[in-house]
């Protein structure tokens, strides 16, 4: 008779027991060795097999337990959830696609999970469903290789940044500027929200607030990062930021982390030049790091669009679509050309944009960009130069009065993935644009000193790492892509 442990409670002392991951144990073949594994069952089949994941790698690791020697009830704690652990002989396995397998000798319960009411099913289950409960769904295949992707990007940034010099600059989460100007921030503040202290015209008295004036969290590292590459010469953020827009869409969030280098001695080609390499090795770090994650989701998606009509299907499939990116050029042109392109575009022309081209100056929305990216060049986009009157005053003033040297990068199926400009370094035209877009000059002193004291050519952009990772993983919600999404009227766990 198999000896089986099955009170996890009065053995806590037994957590010390050296445990080896299901991704070594998968590419094992110490056939005949002792194994101890802990994680937590997907399924249970037969009353024999246990498939046991412990987030190692999205495959899972057969065990076979000796049903006829084994305490029926400890077999039915064999839920999908429960945490368990298990000690056997690592065997070759006869079954199909898998090489190793496990034979149980002992078995241990470490958590319950009732099955009546474990919300995960070893069956399909919709994005929509998952997305309501966020707490859970890192159990699931498709979460475990997101957030793998996701990690793997987030390395491979700072590992591309730290090969190159650049400083990883800390910005503040809690500030007092607007730094895109677009009045969009959320207010930090600690006054009793009933009866908050007044001044004598009404208003709210922000000094006797919590720092003595009206804050709000980030929604940009930039400013910051322009004082230390006025130093340092180049840094980069990498940090969560907060946008108030009330955009309810697939790209946004009310919180995403954002990617913010700053280069001294930059100008715009250098900018785009730098974009462009970053998005390469990124792309290509996660290839060459997430095989199986990426093979995974490449055919979740191929899953996917099977309920789309043939024309809305993906051309290329993920991986394709990837080295593709790596393979070409990205496409540069000015926003002078990109309106030209679109006004006579066959969608303008038939009146199928929601909002048609017709003048210069329009800004342009994400079914100009799709079209650009996914129709018209069918690859990754630069354009530059937009008329200035749609952009932050901090942007470089080309010499036709008209233009800034901006530059944001289109991707297929995201839209831009990257704002960022050569900054206006004269400190003259500077001032002229914030007093035109009324931007307070004395409460950004700080930042017009880099211009008074050594002013010198610079450049940056931010990159959305929410993007980036949708595009990388292929999922269609930016909520997918971030364990915990914050949008307008979601802020659950
Ligand atoms: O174009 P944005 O607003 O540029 C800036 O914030 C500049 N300060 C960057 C710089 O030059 N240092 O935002 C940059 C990128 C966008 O291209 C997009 O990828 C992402 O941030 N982004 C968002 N991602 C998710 N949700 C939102 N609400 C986003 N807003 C911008
Ligand atoms: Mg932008």
């Amino acid at each position: 008779m198999l000896h089986f442990l099955s009170n996890w409670e009065n053995k806590q002392n037994d957590l010390s027991m050296k445990r080896t991951k299901v991704k070594e144990l998968l590419n094992s073949t110490a056939y005949g060795n002792e194994v101890t594994v802990m994680g937590w069952v997907r399924t249970f089949r037969n009353n024999q097999f246990i498939a046991i994941n412990d987030g190692s790698t999205i495959n899972n690791i057969q065990a076979v337990v000796d049903f006829e020697n084994t305490d029926e009830t400890l077999l039915k704690r064999l839920t999908t959830g429960a945490a368990i652990s298990i000690t056997g002989e690592l065997i070759e396995s006869l079954g199909k696609g898998q090489k190793v397998e496990v034979k149980v000798k002992h078995l241990e319960i470490l958590g319950d999970s009732d099955a009546e009411k474990f919300p995960l099913q070893p069956k399909k289950h919709s994005l929509e469903f998952l997305r309501e409960i966020a707490h859970l769904r890192f159990r699931t295949n498709t979460f475990n290789a997101v957030f793998k992707v996701r990690h793997t990007l987030a390395f491979a940034i700072h590992q591309f940044f730290n090969d190159r010099g650049f400083v990883y600059l800390h910005t503040p989460i809690i500030t007092a500027s607007d730094a895109e100007g677009a009045g969009e921030m959320f207010r930090v503040t600690n006054l009793d929200f009933d009866n908050p202290p007044r001044s004598e015209d009404g208003k709210v008295d922000f000094k006797q607030d919590f720092f003595g004036r009206s804050t709000n969290l980030t929604v940009s590292g930039q400013l910051e990062g322009e004082l230390a590459a006025m130093a340092l010469g180049e840094i980069y953020t990498f940090g969560p930021t907060f946008r108030a827009e009330n955009s309810n869409t697939t790209r946004h969030l009310a919180e995403f982390w954002m990617i913010e280098p700053e280069v001294a001695f930059a100008d715009l080609q250098d900018n785009m030049q730098l974009a462009e390499d970053l998005l390469k090795y990124v792309i290509k770090y996660a290839i060459e790091h997430c095989a199986d994650e990426l093979e995974f989701l490449k055919n979740r998606l191929l899953e996917e669009e099977k309920s789309k009509p043939q024309d809305e299907r993906s051309e290329l499939d993920l991986l394709a679509k990837l080295n593709f990116c790596l393979s070409n050029d990205f496409e540069r042109l000015t926003y002078t050309e990109a309106i030209d392109i679109l006004k006579n575009s066959t969608p303008n022309k038939k009146k199928k944009f929601k909002y048609l081209i017709e003048n210069w100056g329009a800004d342009l929305q994400s079914e100009h960009e799709r079209f650009l990216v996914e129709k018209h060049f069918k690859k990754p986009v630069i354009l530059t130069d937009y008329p200035k009157d749609i952009k932050s005053f901090y942007m470089r003033q080309n010499e036709d009065g008209k233009t800034v040297a901006a530059m944001d990068i289109l991707f297929p199926g995201i839209g831009e993935i990257i704002g960022g400009s050569q900054r206006e370094e004269r400190m003259s035209l500077l001032e002229k644009r914030m007093d035109e877009m009324h931007i307070p000059k004395d409460e950004l002193y700080w930042y017009l000193d880099t211009r008074k004291f050594g002013t010198a050519p610079h450049a940056g952009f931010g990159l959305g790492f929410e993007r980036l990772v949708l595009f990388v993983t292929g999922m269609t919600n930016i909520r997918d892509v971030i364990p915990f999404p914050r949008a307008p009227k979601t802020a659950e766990f």
